[in-house]
């Protein structure tokens, strides 16, 4: 097992010593692991191409070290503990012992398909044990998976398959969420007609038993695929560079890209991270409320705690289901440890009042964690004081899908803490502050570009089919310097506080979304001539959208047309992108190159209408008069 940082000497050691000798410090940590055969190289890098190279040589299977590894000390023990979207519904608990063996069937039954190592396999399921469970047999087998969040349009789902050239998708036929019952066999019979030719298999799990339409030469039932297959699969030999997983993700350009991880440096790090940050103790029970779609998912529900043996909780429901107290509920009957959610999650409970929380008896909580998006601080107090009682540590965790793991975060009981600030960095993490310019702030007390100056294990090596683009996209704004897109305050001590994405990345509700991908599909819709999407600040969400758009001539009815602009949104990308508020306008403000100023549009869609700055050298100032006037009043 990876080392314990246990006290403040401890972590500045580890910190000093991980800086100094990077390499010792996380061959100590690999060691701890089942490898077939030894690595011939710690670490190998430039940031240039980039070419980063961890434990290169080493041969393992990650699931060995997720499952059987445990199986004679830990084999009787909770793996996965699985809650239902009803709250009277039958929860679902697997052992080590067990989780194993679902996994070995799973992973012969994708063999029987004919999947192998290096083959794609996309999901698209709800949060059910299955998904848990297919996405380490393609572990098992050397497959590579790619989920992608069940709440995606088929067009959304149809790009990421294409790009991936995946060879199976596997699917459920409904999703259960909340009061609704959400069609998703469907979506992909969709995406499935939008030239996905590289798909040779779609595996439906029965979740709900809905009715679903069956294409007898692609589809098949997930039981008879498992049915009757041998109950041992051998793990495959991997390479520690060998990819483990796809996981696609918005930038401020294009297509979302396919950020790649590697085996060996990504078991490694989420497994430290895991039983660092969350302290976690052998009987202990851990929930991450995240969707296994999102970065979170992998690497704090799955991957991270098995590694460390944990018992891992995975709940099928949302937050405010019966009502919202759902939460607290599960906390109190399971006797939850540690509990790790999103900032948007907490200020939609917090909105709902405290009666929810104060039904529950919360003692059996240790530690309280945070991700995906700045945390204000009336949502850290309410977190602290409501849910914590004031004496539980809340660890707020900077980190994003290409760093693979957390990356800048308080240690609970063991760091100090200051509401709304990520904190230190954790070993192995040389954070920096640059200007624009690039040069290195050394000061504190100042803000920057936050930049990363050298690998760690779990940093993403590429981006799937476009290496190029993973240069151009983290390292090539500053020579030598991983770019984060975020900008961050640090403080005297020595704190960072993450201030925000600096680039056209939105962060709503904790989802990432760019904005080109949202005007994209804005732009579909008939009648639009143009669009512009920014963010602005919303009291849940974290972030709203709101697109301003040029028609083509006189919009006869208003309501309906905008109604017309969502759908084609939710077409395109999924409900999670559509904009909060649409106004219609008959110019954008742009440079004398045409390019559009998104900076006085974030102005006024925050509503610091006297604060746009100087709007001389714009081609057509007068629109942003125009722009104001008529700009919806919140
Ligand atoms: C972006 C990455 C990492 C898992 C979920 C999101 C923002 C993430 C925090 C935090 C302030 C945060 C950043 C980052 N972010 N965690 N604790 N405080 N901002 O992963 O979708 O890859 O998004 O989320 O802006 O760049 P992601």
């Amino acid at each position: 097992m990876v080392d314990q940082i246990k006290t403040l000497d401890d972590y500045k050691k580890a910190y000093k010593n991980s800086i100094e000798n990077p390499e010792d410090f996380w061959e100590k940590q690999a060691d701890s692991f089942k490898w077939y055969k030894k690595w011939e190289n710690v670490l190998d890098w430039n940031f240039e191409e980039p070419n980063i190279k961890w434990f290169e040589g080493g041969k393992l299977n990650i699931t060995e070290n997720c499952l059987d590894r445990h199986l004679e000390t830990r084999g009787e023990k909770t793996a996965l503990l699985w809650v239902s979207n009803e709250p009277d519904g039958e929860d679902k608990t697997f052992t080590y012992q067990e989780l194993y063996q679902e996994v070995n069937k799973f992973a012969n039954g994708l063999k029987s398909k004919g999947i192998k190592k290096g083959d794609r396999v996309v999901f698209y399921m709800p949060m059910v044990p299955e998904l848990m469970i297919g996405m380490l047999a393609c572990a098992r087998i050397g497959a590579i998976h790619s989920i992608v969040f069940a709440g995606f349009s088929s067009q959304a789902l149809a790009d990421r398959v294409k790009d991936a050239q995946a060879k199976m998708i596997i699917c459920s036929d409904y999703n259960k969420r909340g009061a609704k019952n959400i069609q998703v066999k469907s979506v992909v019979d969709n995406a499935i007609k939008m030239d996905c030719n590289s798909v040779e298999t779609v595996v439906v799990h029965k979740n709900t038993g809905g009715d679903i339409e069956w294409n007898d030469k692609l589809d098949v039932f997930l039981t008879d695929l498992t049915d009757g297959v041998e109950e041992y699969c051998k793990p495959e030999v991997m390479d520690a560079e060998d990819p483990l997983f796809i996981l696609y993700t918005s930038g401020s350009t294009g297509k979302p890209k396919g950020v790649v991880h590697t085996t060996g440096g990504y078991m490694i790090y989420t497994a430290y991270t895991f039983k660092n940050v969350f302290q976690y103790q052998e009987d202990d029970i851990y929930w991450c409320t995240a969707d296994i779609g999102w970065i979170t998912g992998h690497s704090y529900i799955t991957y991270g705690p098995l590694l460390e043996g944990a018992t891992t909780m995975m709940f099928e429901g949302i937050p405010t289901y019966p009502d919202a107290g759902r939460f607290w509920e599960i906390v109190e009957k399971y006797k939850v440890n540690q509990f790790y959610t999103a900032p948007t999650a907490i200020r939609a409970l917090m909105a709902k009042g405290d009666k929810f929380v104060e039904k529950y008896d919360l003692s059996s909580l240790k530690v309280l964690g945070s991700v995906g998006e700045p945390i204000n601080e009336e949502a850290w107090m309410w977190y602290f004081e409501k849910v914590g009682k004031r004496a539980i540590p809340i660890v707020d965790t900077w980190w994003q899908t290409e760093t693979g793991g957390i990356m800048i975060s308080p240690l609970p009981l063991i760091t100090d803490m200051r509401p709304t600030f990520a904190s230190y960095p954790l070993p192995g993490i040389q954070t920096i502050l640059v200007d624009t310019e690039g040069n290195l702030i050394e000061d504190n007390n100042v803000e920057g570009l936050l930049c990363i100056k050298h690998p760690w294990p779990g940093i993403l090596r590429t981006t799937w089919g476009d290496h190029n683009r993973c240069r151009q996209t983290y390292f090539s704004a500053f020579p030598e310097l991983y770019f984060t897109g975020d900008a961050a305050r640090r403080d005297e001590d020595g704190r960072y506080r993450i201030i925000g994405r600096v680039d056209d990345v939105l962060n709503v509700s904790g989802h990432r979304i760019g904005t080109a991908e949202v005007e994209n599909a804005i732009n579909e819709t008939f009648g639009v001539v143009e669009s512009a999407v920014v963010g602005y600040p919303h009291s849940i969400k974290g972030q709203g959208i709101y697109a301003f758009v040029i028609t083509k001539g006189q919009i006869n009815d208003e309501v309906e047309f905008k109604r017309l602009i969502e759908s084609t949104v939710r077409t395109e990308i999924g409900p999670i992108a559509k904009p909060d508020i649409i106004q219609i306008v008959s110019g954008l403000p742009k440079t004398r190159s045409g390019k559009i100023m998104r900076r006085i549009l974030r102005k006024i869609a925050s509503g610091d209408m006297s604060n746009v700055g100087d709007i001389s050298t714009l081609l057509n100032p007068e629109i942003v008069e125009e722009i104001k006037k008529k700009a919806p009043t919140m």
